[in-house]
């Protein structure tokens, strides 16, 4: 089967496209023909050789993640799926190839109204936006949400999963198309952090009270300034650190001890133990369609260079995809 192969660390090393071993699965495992890959943040820090998880890989390696596909076959002891049922997850063995490897108990079902396409835009995504909101910020009906970065993957999803939780939503944005974008997304007002004061804004649409969480997508940039704009008790969750600034920040004590400032951090990998459980609350989320990704761009495997490079621009709304 073809797949995307990282063969050396620096992103000026192409990926290339080469021919492999289709996977087998064992235990709990199942084959699954991928229709669509998501293309994350994630691996392109990976492929950069500056990621931390960059050590645990042996290259060569197939990148992604994130896939939507149909089952193939199933290993010893899995009695939940069987051959021909859609679905979405996070491959362990990479997601831009024709077929990967799913762990059936962190796997989803994919509603009959969602697209393949849109099943790839989920994983890390949507459970991200899941561990943000419910896991680390405790959002409740009547929170102020302010989401960082809402046109991107795990934006979007967050302002739609918010406002599901019965909470108002305020997002950053860089620019009109994205504003509306968001806006059409479910967010109740929209910023844009290049020419207006964040918290200023948000001080405004709060009724000066500030938001109770903070979905930081963009953490070296905006945490020092997110400690003017949230709630006395309110709960910053740091979800990525942002682009060009380095993995360093400072905030002001003073301003984090005055509002009892809780400032959260996560990764994804450290929430495989709750997924299952999450799947199970999400599903009824997806089969009603209140949550709904966006596809802005879609590229041929072949393609999967340009598609790293598009995301690097942040010219494009919501998520970029693969289709082998
Ligand atoms: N901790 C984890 O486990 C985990 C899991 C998933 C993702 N992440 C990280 O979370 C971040 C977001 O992921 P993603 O998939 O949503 O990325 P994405 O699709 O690239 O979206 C990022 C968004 O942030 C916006 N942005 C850039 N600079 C900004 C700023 N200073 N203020 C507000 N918005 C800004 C971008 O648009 P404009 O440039 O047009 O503003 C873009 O819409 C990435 O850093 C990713 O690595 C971490």
């Amino acid at each position: 089967m073809k797949a995307v192969r990282v063969t050396r660390f620096g992103l000026e090393h192409p990926m290339e496209l080469e021919e492999v071993a289709e996977p087998e699965p064992g235990p709990g495992e199942m084959l699954v023909r991928i229709a669509a890959a998501g293309v994350n943040p994630l691996e392109v820090a990976i492929r950069s050789g500056n990621h931390p998880r960059a050590g645990a890989m042996t290259l060569p390696y197939t990148c992604g993640t994130d896939v939507a596909g149909e089952v193939e076959a199933v290993g010893e002891g899995v009695e939940a799926f069987a051959p021909g049922d859609r679905v979405w997850g996070r491959a362990s063995t990479g997601a831009y190839a024709e077929k990967g490897l799913l762990p059936a108990d962190s796997t989803g079902r994919l509603p009959d109204s969602m697209s393949s396409a849109e099943g790839a835009a989920l994983p890390i995504p949507l459970l991200t936006a899941w561990n943000a909101l419910v896991v680390k910020g405790e959002a409740a009906p009547g929170d102020c949400v302010l989401v960082q970065g809402g046109a991107g993957g795990v934006g979007y999803l967050a302002i739609q999963l918010a406002r599901t939780l019965g909470c108002r939503v305020f997002t950053t944005v860089s620019s009109k198309e994205k504003a509306d974008f968001c806006l059409a997304g479910g967010a109740e007002a929209t910023i844009n952090y290049r020419e207006e004061d964040v918290p200023e804004r948000v001080m405004e649409l709060t009724s000066g009270r500030g938001v109770e969480v903070v979905v930081e997508n963009i953490g070296c940039d905006n945490l020092s300034s997110d400690l003017k704009l949230n709630a006395v008790n309110g709960r910053i969750v740091i979800v990525g650190t942002g682009t060009g600034k380095g993995p360093e920040v400072t905030i002001p004590l003073p301003a984090a001890m005055g509002r009892d400032a809780r400032i959260l951090a996560l990764s994804s990998g450290n929430l495989n133990p709750l997924v299952p459980g999450i799947l199970r609350r999400l599903a009824p989320l997806l089969e009603s369609g209140a949550i709904k990704p966006h596809i802005g761009r879609e590229l041929p495997m072949e393609q999967a260079n340009e598609s790293h490079e598009v995301l690097l621009s942040g010219k494009f709304l919501g998520k970029i995809n693969l289709a082998p």
